[in-house]
């Protein structure tokens, strides 16, 4: 029988099952297309507070994965659940690790007071849980693709951690940078409870100005890099979008691809998707007339459906240039444009948001937090989005708003520049 390559998904975010942003979105379609074209996929995840809330089906799988790490052996509970695919393929496993000292609280990364203490000890558990439940399992990818610095020293452990099974130790690693701005940087003394050696702490190895850095152990051992698209893969061998380790890339430049990021459109889809007061379609869009009515009521925002109506979706950062639309509002208001804004993160910029929301009652709406149901709703009723990110590495939202009708206004940026093609009013050729 003809031998299917077998990929090991490791992320700390899957969509349904747990996401912050678009990390999420991607670990959560990309596996499912990968076994649409034959190949044997997996994906690891932590099983978070969150993910047992909202009651998705799960079967216990290994009652207690014995983890050894540098300061004890812990055990997990793995679960097993699947991602959604398409019906014709096999279903997509996805294990779920449960360890409740570190995984059952609110947030992934952290809560309103800033990331968790120990989030260098929950994903160097979670790394070495998922190489353990690969041998527990005997199932031994060809390829482990890991994703961000959450999963950064699995290379490394790849490469140098004494014990390790051979049929695991020759797979090929793959790391994908989806964001260079959080690198996960730690204290020297974080070293020892990698398990790593003590002589990767040099400027050739994990240390960075003093501490360790997971995102530099997955740049310097994956046997390939990625990034979310061309332009990224360029701008992050420059000190500007290198967060210190541009010189790292551009040693590794060979190895290091830009790979536009994908989006599945059986969830984006205008035409049936559920969240929506009306579906429609590229070639009869009656019913995002319908949308946008509806979440202007559901605003109070002027309900004028010739008013435009811009919108923003996003995490509340620096990166997402949030601060010029706030700066930007007010002209935007005497131009006659309404405004709604979905986010959240930096407190700094919910308060301004909220105290213009104040301001300017009729003109922008503003719902803080994170929810995926307005998300879509958004998408359908807006005329515009806004993405003018300081820096972008993919931006799937930009894709999702194309989807929707909405017309992206962005930077020219990393991803925002390959997916979004200025319009020339001569040619009228343009996205
Ligand atoms: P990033 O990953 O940098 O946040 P992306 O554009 O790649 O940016 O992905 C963002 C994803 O997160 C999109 O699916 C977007 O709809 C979603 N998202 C961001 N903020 C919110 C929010 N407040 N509520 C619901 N969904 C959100
Ligand atoms: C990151 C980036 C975003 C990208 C996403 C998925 O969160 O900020 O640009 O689309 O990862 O790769």
């Amino acid at each position: 029988m003809e031998e299917h390559l077998r990929i090991l998904f490791v992320s700390a975010e899957v969509s349904p099952f747990a996401r912050t942003g678009g990390l999420g979105d991607v670990v959560g379609a990309l596996p499912s297309a990968l076994a649409a074209q034959g190949y044997e996929v997996r994906v690891v995840m932590p099983l978070y507070q969150g993910v047992r809330d909202r009651a998705f089906v799960m079967t216990p799988l290994i009652e207690a994965l014995r983890t050894p790490l540098a300061f004890g052996e812990r055990t997990a509970r793995v679960w097993q659940s699947v991602l959604d695919t398409n019906n014709e393929t096999q279903p997509v496993p996805v294990y779920l690790i449960e360890q409740d000292d570190y995984f059952a609280r609110p947030g992934l990364y952290g809560d309103a007071s800033g990331d968790y203490a120990d989030n260098p000890v929950r994903f160097i558990f979670f790394c070495r849980a998922a190489l353990a439940l690969t041998e527990r399992l005997a199932w031994f990818p060809h390829v482990i693709h890991c994703h961000d610095w959450h999963t950064g020293l699995v290379p490394a452990y790849l490469r140098f951690l004494p014990g390790v099974d051979r049929r695991l130790t020759t797979a090929a690693a793959v790391f994908t940078i989806h964001n260079l701005a959080y690198q996960g940087i730690f204290p020297a003394a974080v070293l020892g409870q990698t398990g790593l050696p003590p002589r990767l702490f040099q400027p050739a190895g994990m240390e960075f100005y003093g501490n360790i850095n997971f995102m530099k152990a997955g740049i310097l051992y994956a046997d390939v890099l990625t990034t979310v698209s061309p332009t990224y893969a360029e701008e992050i061998c420059t000190p500007e979008f290198g967060y210190g380790l541009d010189g790292v890339l551009r040693a590794r430049r060979a190895a290091l691809t830009g790979i536009l990021n994908g989006v599945d459109y059986k969830i984006w889809d205008p035409a049936t998707d559920p969240a929506l007061a009306a579906r429609y379609h590229v070639d009869d869009l009656t019913g995002k007339t319908a949308c946008k009515t509806a979440l202007l009521r559901r605003f109070g925002l002027l309900d004028d459906p010739e008013i435009p109506l811009c919108s923003m979706i996003t995490r509340l950062a620096e990166q997402k240039g949030v601060d010029l639309v706030a700066n930007a509002l007010e002209r935007l208001f005497a131009l006659d444009v309404n405004c709604i804004i979905l986010g959240s993160g930096d407190r700094s910029y919910e308060e301004r948001f909220s105290s213009l929301a104040r301001r300017y009652p009729d003109r922008l709406g503003l719902r803080l937090g994170f929810n995926e149901t307005l998300s879509h709703q958004i998408q359908a009723g807006s005329d515009c989005l806004l993405m003018p990110s300081r820096f972008e590495p993919c931006g799937l939202t930009q894709l999702y708003a194309m989807r929707y009708g909405a017309i992206p206004i962005v930077r020219a940026t990393g991803g925002l520049r390959d997916t979004v093609a200025p319009f020339d009013p001569v040619t009228r050729q343009g996205t």
